[in-house]
């Protein structure tokens, strides 16, 4: 099936992309084949941070794992909602999941 992702960039731009649930995708790769500006230069390792997000609903209860958590650790702007979308999967709980680009702001 495919599921909504509603995203919101760094200007407050928030637009609704579509991904579909059978491809074995990131949501990191998701963003960047919709021309988000998301440099992943480590690939999905969870080793740039350039795929940095916020996830602005609770209802997306999967947890970051060990990578992730120590690479969220050394970015000057975080928060209890911060992920690396390169670290989650497409699934179909994650439908009409909202999320907030943070790259700028993990860069600065
Ligand atoms: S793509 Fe590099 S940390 Fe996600």
């Amino acid at each position: 099936m495919d599921i909504k992702i509603h995203v919101e960039e760094a200007n407050g731009n928030l637009n609704t992309i579509e991904a579909p649930t059978d491809m074995a995708l990131s949501l990191m790769e998701i963003l960047k084949a919709s021309d988000y500006p998301i440099a992943a230069t480590c690939g999905g390792m969870a080793l740039c941070a350039s795929c940095h997000v916020e996830v602005l609903d609770n209802t997306y209860a999967e947890e970051p794992n060990d990578a992730e958590m120590d690479m969220l650790d050394t970015l000057p702007v975080v928060s209890q909602s911060s992920r690396l979308a390169c670290q989650m999967p497409i699934t179909e709980e994650m439908d009409g999941i909202r999320i907030r680009l943070m790259a700028e702001a993990t860069m600065e």
